[in-house]
């Protein structure tokens, strides 16, 4: 992925992967998008209601950039009459046509939404609009416009960020070719001081913005982050020259709290999935901070130690301990069927087979998880499995 890199549509058009919003551009929209266009951004994000159309339009005129290399999203109101409103935006703009146009937010009317999407249709197929999409949509109101017009959205723009997410809506368009567009990315600047996403951010000696950005781009999703600060529309585009790992892409993931930085929260379904998997990735991050192992030797130290443990546990006390852990780490415990023979081996050599790493290291590895999974139990339950471990394990363990 570079800073030219755009996403196919399922209509066979493309999008960058990156755009600036300008939803309250305090200073002035025409300068902003300048800088903006200099950065090297090639999407803008505007509507109706902005107040910002008049800006990007003056800023496109100005610039050698060809008008077919920038993408323009604009959305038309609920309330209004979308065809009449695309005619609007367009002389707002001072443009011919716009990449794509979207509702902005889903009336609560059936039939009114459906004579918004028919009229956006209207004008997508007069060319005044080359792709038309949602915002704020759920999945059971896409579904509907899809059956009722047989037309499907191209985007649905919804708020989305690390903090507040939805992994059902994520699938949902995935399976059905919707992209989604990121809005307040930034989390409108609420959580950039969150003390997990800043450890990320100085690992990679990037800002909390840049990875809120890089997260959003790495699963597909385009993020719309907002600045008027020159120096921060610089910052926002400068992610191309690194790459999250899997495992903090998915620390990152296990951040949801079903935060929304807007007042009025968005109408889209979400999805709960509780403080789970942050809790994974804290004891996988403990391990490391134990034993300064990269990411994904933590998690498997961690992953073996649990099998391990649990391999030395009848049943009912194989479940008392994987009750206490966090799912991905429960489910490692409950799916061990230890035999008689496993339970009376030694820990260490168990672990070092799972593992298939030297002795030393093993030993290290299997010391680390355990100090970051004594954290996770209750100290009853730690008690408990060391008298029920054999001797040297016990000992080792203490
Ligand atoms: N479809 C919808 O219903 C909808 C709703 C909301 C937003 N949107 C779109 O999504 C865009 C982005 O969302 P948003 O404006 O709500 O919020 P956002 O992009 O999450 O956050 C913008 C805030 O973050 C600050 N910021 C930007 N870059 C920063 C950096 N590198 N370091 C520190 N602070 C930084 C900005 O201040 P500075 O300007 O001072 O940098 C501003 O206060 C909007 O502009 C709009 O285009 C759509």
């Amino acid at each position: 992925m570079n800073i030219d890199s755009r996403i196919e549509l399922h209509t066979g058009n493309t999008m960058p992967v990156i755009g600036l919003g300008t939803w309250q551009i305090r200073g002035n929209v025409r300068n902003a998008v300048t800088v903006a266009i200099e950065a090297g951004y090639r999407m803008f994000d505007t509507s109706g209601d902005y107040g910002s159309q008049v800006g990007i339009g003056e800023a496109l005129r100005e610039t050698a950039i060809p008008r077919s290399t920038i993408y323009i999203v604009s959305k038309v109101e609920e309330n209004e009459d979308a065809y009449d409103a695309t005619t609007r935006n367009l002389d707002e703009l001072g443009l011919d046509y716009v990449d794509l146009m979207l509702i902005h937010r889903p009336p609560k009317d059936g039939e009114i939404m459906e004579e918004l999407w028919r009229d956006l249709i209207r004008a997508w197929q007069e060319g005044r609009i080359r792709d038309i999409g949602v915002s704020n949509f759920s999945e059971d109101q896409i579904r509907t416009i899809i059956e009722r017009t047989g037309v499907k959205p191209v985007v649905n723009q919804i708020e989305w960020s690390p903090f507040g997410w939805s992994k059902r809506m994520a699938d949902f368009c995935a399976s059905n070719n919707i992209v989604i567009q990121s809005y307040s990315p930034l989390t409108r600047a609420q959580r950039l001081y969150d003390t997990y996403l800043n450890q990320i951010a100085t690992k990679y000696g990037k800002s909390p913005s840049q990875i809120l950005i890089r997260w959003n781009m790495q699963h597909g999703w385009v993020p719309l982050p907002k600045s008027d600060n020159p120096l921060h529309i610089k910052e926002n585009i400068d992610v191309f020259d690194f790459e999250l790992n899997p495992i903090d892409m998915a620390a990152l993931d296990s951040l949801d709290e079903k935060f929304s930085a807007i007042a009025e929260r968005p109408i889209y379904q979400l999805h709960r999935e509780k403080g789970e998997r942050r809790r994974y990735y804290e004891l996988i991050k403990s391990v490391q901070k134990y034993s300064g192992f990269s990411d994904a030797e933590s998690k498997d130290a961690l992953d073996s130690a649990v099998a391990t443990i649990a391999a030395h546990l009848e049943e009912e006390e194989r479940l008392e301990f994987a009750n206490q852990l966090p799912a991905e780490l429960k489910e490692i415990a409950i799916a061990i069927h230890p035999s008689k023979e496993t339970m009376k081996q030694d820990l260490f050599e168990q672990f070092t087979e799972i593992q298939e790493v030297d002795k030393s290291r093993a030993k290290k590895q299997l010391l680390c998880a355990w100090k970051a999974l004594k954290g996770a139990l209750s100290s009853g339950e730690i008690d408990h499995i060391r008298t029920r471990l054999p001797a040297r394990a016990a000992k080792m363990l203490s």
